[in-house]
């Protein structure tokens, strides 16, 4: 038997940093999705190739063998390898595995893609064993796999990957679900700048230690366009929503976690014709993302590409986790 299963990658749409203090966060899953195929071996090996991040190699009594990607394959691949063993403990059995992964999220740029492995992961070797495991399952699963990647990460990424849809985010109250019927046109933009997570947050939290009453007047109005946005959202209106980004870059611009080329990407899709535009995720380089008109998407991302970055459409995938194939 061979199965494959497959789940989202994700885009902030509001709220990055501020939720960080406390305020709510909407995010998206979007219809770019992680393909994770898996079928048993006649040994007890567990071979796992990630064809994007050139990692692949073979697990074999807590022994890893690198096959391509040397010395780093490991570390890519042990969360996978983390998952397998957690299906292995709830489906109490045990099998070789050959596991190839597929993605086509661009990696390491804030989308979530690392979660998406790891829920996708989950869900092809429990259908592998004939198991159907409850979503809320596969979430802790993919949530445990994503601190070996991330440290102490938010929980956002791997609830997005598998339940799929728009979630509203909030510290200390978790993850809500909530109904967008509404299609949510999106130009991606990436700057291919590699940036610390962990480094930004920071910078946000040192300007916010010198300059408390301007800081935090800015994270309240983060906090008040996550609110005016839920709305928008819910009566489909598109261009506050495109107005409500726009504000949100500048804020986020304020409290110093945007990159000139983010700005130049911005500014390029606004002048296309973008109802919005602003940085998505911990911002300093990484992605941005484009509200538009669906006619306006094409000319978005070429305007994106010709001010160097590389770009994609995508729109909301309302499904999370799932089996795409099985034979
Ligand atoms: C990064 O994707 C989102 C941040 O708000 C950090 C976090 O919430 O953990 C910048």
């Amino acid at each position: 038997m061979e199965v494959t299963a497959s789940a989202p990658a994700k885009v902030i749409l509001f709220g990055e940093h501020f939720v960080v203090y406390g305020k709510p966060a909407i995010v998206m899953a979007i219809n770019k999705r992680v393909y994770v195929k898996a079928k048993p071996r006649n040994d007890r090996k567990i071979y796992i190739n990630s064809l994007n991040l050139n990692a692949s190699g073979f697990f074999e009594n807590g022994k890893f063998t690198p096959e391509t990607g040397g010395s780093k394959a490991k570390a890519k691949l042990e969360p996978v390898k983390a998952v397998v063993e957690k299906i292995f403990q709830l489906v109490e059995g045990k099998s070789g595995l050959e596991i190839e992964i597929d993605s086509k999220i661009p990696v390491a740029a804030g989308l979530g893609s690392s979660a998406a492995v790891a829920a996708a992961t989950a869900k092809a070797i429990s259908a592998l064993f004939g198991v159907e495991i409850e979503k809320d399952e596969i979430f802790k699963i993919a949530y445990e796999a994503e601190k070996l990647v991330h440290g102490t990460p938010s929980g956002i990424d791997p609830a997005i990957a598998t339940y799929g849809g728009t979630i509203i985010f909030q510290k200390n109250m978790g993850i809500k679900p909530f109904t967008v019927k509404c299609e949510i046109p999106l130009v991606i933009g990436d700057t291919g700048l590699k940036r610390s997570t962990g480094e930004l947050v920071a910078k946000v939290r040192m300007n916010k230690e010198k300059y408390p009453s301007i800081m935090n007047p800015i994270i309240e109005a983060g906090g008040e366009i996550v609110e005016r946005a839920r709305k928008a959202l819910e009566k489909g209106e598109l261009e506050v929503l495109g107005e409500l980004m726009n504000i949100t870059h500048s804020l986020l611009s304020a409290v110093g976690v945007s990159h000139e080329l983010l700005d130049k990407l911005v500014a390029a899709a606004r002048r296309a014709g973008a109802y919005g535009a602003k940085l998505t995720g911990a911002g300093g380089g990484g992605c941005m993302i484009a509200l538009a008109n669906r006619e306006m998407l094409e000319r978005v991302a070429s305007a994106i590409r010709d001010a160097g970055g590389t770009a994609f459409i995508a729109e909301k995938s309302n499904e999370g986790v799932r089996i795409e194939s099985k034979h």
